[in-house]
């Protein structure tokens, strides 16, 4: 996949059901993105919901329902799945969030984003 690999954070230092937000710009544009660490397993999306393209944190980098089941969005409270981004309630239900690839090289979270 083209793109460019940004360094996130350290691996070790992403608790579980935690998330760390990034920074990256397309085409000179402004974006944030966000890692999320949901069961050992590492997911990245654009901080961008899919029904108004608002960012989702509903307290700087908070991103899980109160349960913790799912990514939520603050303004309208739509529920997305951690593991696949596909919004399960709320106005953009069947969408998707934006996903990104990342990958730990040699305990780094690595993600790739649009040049
Ligand atoms: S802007 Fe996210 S649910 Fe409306």
């Amino acid at each position: 996949m083209p793109g460019r690999e940004i360094t996130v954070a350290r691996a070790d230092e992403l608790e579980d059901g935690r998330s760390v937000k990034f920074t990256f710009a397309v085409a000179g544009e402004h974006r944030e993105g966000f890692v999320i660490r949901h069961e050992g397993r590492f997911y990245a999306y654009r901080n961008e919901c899919r029904h108004i393209p608002m960012t989702m944190d509903w307290v700087e980098n908070r991103f899980l329902s109160t349960d913790g089941c799912h990514i939520q969005c603050a303004t309208h409270g739509a529920l997305y799945e951690i593991d696949t981004g596909e919004c399960v309630a709320g106005p953009p239900a069947g969408q998707s969030l934006h996903r990104l690839e990342v990958c730990i090289v040699d305990g780094e979270i690595i993600v790739t984003v649009p040049d």
